[in-house]
Formats: C-alpha cells, structure tokens, sequence
C-alpha cells in the first residue's frame, strides 16, 4: 500500500473548523489517508490559533499544524507555541521568535517530516525562504523520506520556484495563503507533487473569507476597517497526495474541494 498525505489550506474561522471536522471523517473513509496535516492561521476567528482550537483540530483528526503570516494574530499563542510540538510556524521568522518550522508525525511504521515556510514577495521581509527550506530538508531527510512543505506566500512565481528549487529533495510542496485554490497540480519531473495554492476552509461567499462588505469598503474608502470572518455558504479545499514506499516521491495528486456547487461524493 501506498502512503497518501491529505492536507486542508487555511482553516478559517468556526465555519471552517466545523467543515474540517464534518468532512474528515467522510474523507479519511473515501481516501483512507496515512497522514493528515492542515494550515492553522486562521482558525481563531479568521486571526491566528489559539490552544483551544488546537485540541479541537487534533481530536478531529488533524495530526500537524502549520501557520503563516497570521501566526501572532491572538496573543494566546506565546502560551503554548513552545510546547505545542505538533504545530509549526514558517521557519523564516527572524531567529530567536517562539516556535519551530519542523515537525515530524508518526502512523504506524510512518514517518512524515512537516515544514513550514514562508514567502517575502508581497509580505513582510523574511530570512531567506529557500536558504530556510535547504536547511529544513536536511534535518527532514536524516529521518524520513516522506517530506511536506507548506510554502506559505503570496506570488506564484515565488511558490513556483519552490517548487522547481525542492524538486525532487521533498515529496510534495504546497502553497497556503491566497486563500483560492489553484488548478495547476502536477508531479513535476523529479517527483515532487506540487499545487500553487490548496485555497481555505471557510466561508465560500466573502473576500477570502472575510465579511465582503468590510473589504469592499476598505478598497472604496480607504478607510481602517475591521474585518471579520464571513457567514453564509462554506467551502472547504484539500488536496491528496500518493507516495510512494520507499523513496517518497508523489504518484498522484488530486485537489478536493467541497462547496454547494461540488457536493461531496462518498
Ligand atoms: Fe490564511
Ligand atoms: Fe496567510
């Protein structure tokens, strides 16, 4: 049998917590995943995590977290980041920052390392995300050839050349953050699955999530405004990974998105 990864994008607010933990039980009977690993910044009510909705997601079946550029976002996060060895946060972060980008997850004989990084086009300047992603595959490969990255950016053409730059050293690398899932899976040449953006969990009828009249009032006035989390229809985006035994590297890779206009299919 074959190792298969299922990984959920940015998990937004409760009506995205709730989706993930409606749908993964469905999932993990349809696809019977090995590992389950999801993107966390978001889940506290559209800003960062807090510990109680990281018990939430790991009783739910989520084995790892991975953050980005929201990781601060509730406070609450300096109470456990350093304890809380399943959840990650990009790697990039200026040195000295609570937290960890590696995590390594175990099922059965399995090992699965996770890394998190992020970008610094259209984002706060960052440590080098590819020099960081060098130096987490390293640590990765000493343990397991089953190797994820969640490249957390904003600019294809950054998330691109990650993809190209970790060919074939990881088993997969996915972009987070836009919020919008791309269509652009493929396995590229030395077997690395790649898909620019997963997109998010979480209201399907706002801005990326977020209340839409808010955000059309910013673009508008340019006024502060606060954003918060949308109601209305939800969706939620995935996406599967098949690895191989052995060496690690993707045999296929299938996005999943579940909203009203594509129900779920058991
Ligand atoms: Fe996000
Ligand atoms: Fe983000």
């Amino acid at each position: 049998m074959n190792i298969k990864l299922l990984f959920f994008g940015d998990i937004v607010g409760s009506q995205g917590r709730e989706w993930v933990k409606e749908y993964l039980p469905r999932l993990k009977r349809k696809y019977q995943p090995t590992f389950v690993v999801a993107n966390g910044e978001n889940s506290a009510n559209g800003r960062g995590i807090t510990e109680k909705i990281t018990k939430e997601l790991f009783e739910a079946g989520i084995q790892a977290i991975t953050l980005g550029n929201h990781t601060w976002d509730n406070k609450e996060i300096f109470d456990f980041i350093d304890r809380e060895e399943r959840m990650i946060r990009p790697a990039n972060f200026p040195a000295g920052t609570p937290g960890k980008g590696i995590t390594f997850i175990k099922s059965g004989e399995h090992e699965l390392a996770v890394l998190n990084v992020q970008g610094r086009a259209f984002l706060p300047p960052l440590d080098c995300p590819f020099l960081a992603a060098d130096q987490l595959i390293e640590q990765a490969k000493k343990r397991t050839p089953f190797i994820f990255l969640d490249f957390h950016a904003e600019a294809t053409s950054e998330k691109q050349a990650m993809g190209w730059y970790t060919d074939g050293r990881v088993s997969a690398v996915v972009g987070t953050h836009t919020h919008v899932q791309t269509a652009d899976e493929r396995v590229l040449p030395k077997g690395t699955g790649y898909l620019t953006d997963v997109g998010m969990c979480g209201p399907a009828d706002g801005i990326l999530g977020m209340e839409r009249e808010a955000v059309m009032k910013k673009f508008l006035t340019q006024l502060p405004v606060r954003f918060e989390v949308a109601t209305g229809h939800t969706q939620l985006n995935a996406v599967l990974f098949t690895l191989e035994r052995g060496t690690g590297k993707t045999l296929k890779i299938q996005r999943i998105r579940i909203d009203n206009d594509n129900p779920f299919v058991e």
